[in-house]
Parts: C-alpha cells; structure tokens; sequence
C-alpha cells in the first residue's frame, strides 16, 4: 500500500463529514476519528460563499483530527451537483505488438483515447470509467490485459463538471488547509460503500437522497450506463412541512426525522403529535397521517423523478435488483414500500457495513459516501503501488480502480 492512512471529506448540502481511517493489510477499514459538522455555503451541492464553506470544512476537519489524533494533510473529496453530467463515449487503438498480449499501458492508451470527446472550455472531465472493452470485434470484454488482439476499443461513461464548480471546492478544502488528493463523484463513490457485486450483474440504481439533491448512478450487466443528479432532496421535504405545517425550520424538520412517514394508511388517524408553529406561544396538535399525506407527495413525485432519469440512460425493466437508496433522507419510514409501489421493482435502503473501530456513527446511510470515499481511496492507492492482475476480488472493483486519474490541476 503506498498508504495505510487515508482521509475522506464529504462536503454535503447539510452536514460536511471528515473520516480518517487505516488500512489494514487485508484491506479492511478501521475508523480512527470521524469529524462531522452543519455544512454552510453551499446550495444544492455547489459551493454558493467561499468564507462560509471555508469555516465549516475547517471544524469539521478538526473534529476529526481531534477524535484520530492524526494530522490531516490530504483527502479524497466528493464532488456533487447539478452542474455534473455524463455522456458514453469509445476510445479506440491499434495494439502495436499482436504478437504478444495487451498489456496495461495498452489499455490505459484506450481509456486515453476515449477522454477525446468534445467537452466545453468551462467544463472539465472527471471521471473516464471504462465499461467493457471489444477486442478485434468481440465485445463485452470485461479485462482485456493478458489476450490477444490487434485492436482494442474501449467503451467507457465520461463524467464532466463545471471549471468554476470545482476550482470553488478545491479552493475552500485548500482554504481549510487540506490538499485534494482525488475528487470523486458522490454517487459512485455511494455505490462503493453501499451496493452488492450481484446486484451489480443483475442490474441497479443507486439513489442517493441527500439534502439538497438526489444522486444517482445506473448499472446494467456490471456496467455503469449512466449517472445523473435530481434537484430535490430531504431540504425540500422539510420546506414542504414549513408551508403546510406553518413551523419554523426547527419544528418541521424535527416533525420529519422523528414522525416522518410517506405511506398514511400506515398511521392510525387518532395518532397526534406536537409542534411548535409560528405565532403560537404553546405547542400545537397535529394528525400525524396529515405529516404522511405531505411526505407522500413529494416522495411519490420524486421517485417518477427516478424512474425519468433511469430511463434517460437505461432503462427501468433492466434493473432485475431494483434500486438501492441511501442518502440522510432514505432514512424516512415506508420509503422502499413507496418506492416499491410507484417503480414496481425491488428497493431497499443500504448503508455502510464491515467497519472496524471508532465506526458506529457511520454505520447510517447518509455516511455511505463518506465510507465510500475510504474505499475508492483504498482501491486506489492499492492500484498505484500494485499493477498485478487478478489482485482484486470482482470485476468492477478492479474496473472502478483502474479509473484515470480523474481531474488534473490546471
Ligand atoms: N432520521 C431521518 N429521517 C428523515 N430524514 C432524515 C433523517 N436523518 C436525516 N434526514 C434528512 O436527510 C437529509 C440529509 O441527508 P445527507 O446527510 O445524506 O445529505 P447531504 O450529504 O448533506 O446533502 P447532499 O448530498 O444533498 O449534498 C436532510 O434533509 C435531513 O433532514
Ligand atoms: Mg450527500
């Protein structure tokens, strides 16, 4: 490993979250200090006040040094927001010595050639993730190193981000005195920590229900086939408990962690609970099914929101495993029932597993991309240090590890 300790921050649209954690020489995680924060300066994932950002990513990095006993220097960042879009793209070359098998610079040669796609001077490529590779015709090639062929195609998902978008994240995390060492898109780095190699095979999506945004990546056969991000988040639902509650922020989005529900028959219509609501000096008492009725709502419109955007890229009827949601907001009871019911497939809520040491907090799917960054990070510096085929375990591990060096310093 060229490193056994490594450091993720997720800087979300609610809460900015900083883990460092050891790499263990069987590749298991242990926690050492986990530092969580209230995010600021953000909308919907894109940093909106530099100042603001700086001062949260700043505690919430030194919460984590405090609880680690380790000086964070670098971490692996996420990247998120609406400004991210992605296209599928062919990178194509000619295997110079066919007398002998391709190797790994051929196929780094081939992921190359597909980033030559046409992208806008204001936006830059961040993620080249090869999804199979067709030698001399065959295709659906998921390792090409070791075989034989004189041509080599490469399809693979190119993943683009706004210039100002990321120079505004790298200056607040550096303004925090941290260096980025790999940006990573939230929901595949989500996908790392919360999605099973079968349910992979057999196809998923991966939901993502942040606070400000929905995010998401769509796998068919192994292959990830598109990614996209939804402008509505958990934010969202406790604005909706605002208006039609008439509560301040605290109230509503206490109401929605603690009673939230999105299914109402499932609540006895005797059930009341309390809240404080403007201009009322006492406790107010409310059905809670009526708390249920304006979940439902925006829950329901939400995953057609899911299902427009997986059929974008792919299609619904491919996904034999569903749909996989994590994220703060997947939290809210009856959501893989509703999710169900509008998308009639398979959904359940994942969230991180197999973690040792100071992990508990994380063990909560709005941690999955935190604990995904780790992993992406620990597969990462695994690939560095080592080249040799057949280390890792699945296919789209060692497909999600051999990603390009995602973003170059300008
Ligand atoms: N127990 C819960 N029940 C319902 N909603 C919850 C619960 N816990 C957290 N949430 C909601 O989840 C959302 C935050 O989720 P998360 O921490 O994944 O977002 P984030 O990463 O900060 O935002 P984003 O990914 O959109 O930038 C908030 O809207 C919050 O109200
Ligand atoms: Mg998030």
């Amino acid at each position: 490993m060229k490193k056994s300790i490594i450091t993720a921050l997720d800087i979300g649209t609610t809460k900015i979250s900083a883990v460092v954690a050891e790499v263990s020489e069987e590749f298991e995680l242990k926690i050492l200090g986990v530092g969580i924060g209230p995010s600021s300066g953000l909308i919907k994932g894109v940093i909106t006040n530099i100042p603001a950002a700086i001062e949260a990513i700043s505690s919430a990095i030194e919460r984590a040094e405090k609880t680690s006993g380790i000086t964070i220097e670098s971490a692996y960042v996420g990247i998120a927001g609406p400004h991210i879009s992605s296209l599928n793209s062919q990178g194509i070359i000619a295997v110079a010595d066919t007398q002998n098998p391709i190797t790994e610079q051929d196929v780094t040669r081939a992921i190359e050639s597909a980033r030559i796609v046409h992208v806008p001077n204001n936006r830059e490529i961040i993620h080249v993730v090869p999804r199979f590779y067709t030698l001399d015709g065959q295709d659906q090639v998921v390792d090409p190193v070791g075989m034989f062929a004189s041509r080599l195609d490469v399809d693979a998902h190119v993943i683009t981000a706004s210039s100002s978008s990321i120079n505004n994240l790298i200056q607040c995390i550096e303004g925090a005195g941290v260096q980025v060492e790999s940006l990573v898109l939230d929901q595949l780095a989500s996908t790392e920590a919360v999605i099973e190699h079968e349910e992979l095979q057999h196809g998923v999506a991966l939901c993502d229900i942040g606070g400000g945004t929905t995010d998401i990546s769509v796998y068919v056969d192994g292959n990830i086939c598109h990614t996209g991000v939804i402008e509505v988040g958990g934010s969202l639902m406790t604005r909706d408990l605002i208006a039609a509650l008439k509560a301040p922020h605290y109230s509503a989005e206490h109401i929605k962690r603690e009673y939230g529900h999105v299914i109402p028959s499932m609540i006895e219509a005797s059930e009341l609970i309390e809240l404080d609501s403007f201009g009322m000096e006492s406790k107010k008492a409310i059905e809670r099914r009526y708390v249920a009725e304006i979940l439902q709502q925006r829950c329901e419109e939400l995953f057609e929101m899911i299902r427009a955007e997986i059929n974008r890229g792919s299609s619904t009827q491919m996904l034999s495993a569903g749909i996989v949601l994590t994220g703060g907001a997947a939290k809210i009871q009856g959501m893989e029932l509703l999710g169900e019911t509008v998308l009639d497939m398979p959904v359940r809520v994942g969230l991180p597993k197999n973690l040792a040491g100071l992990s508990d907090i994380l063990h909560d799917p709005a941690y999955s991309t935190s604990v995904g960054l780790l992993r992406w990070a620990m597969r990462e510096n695994a690939l560095l240090t080592s080249n040799k085929p057949g280390q890792f375990t699945n296919n789209f591990v060692k497909k999600i590890a051999s990603i390009m060096k995602i973003w170059q310093p300008q």
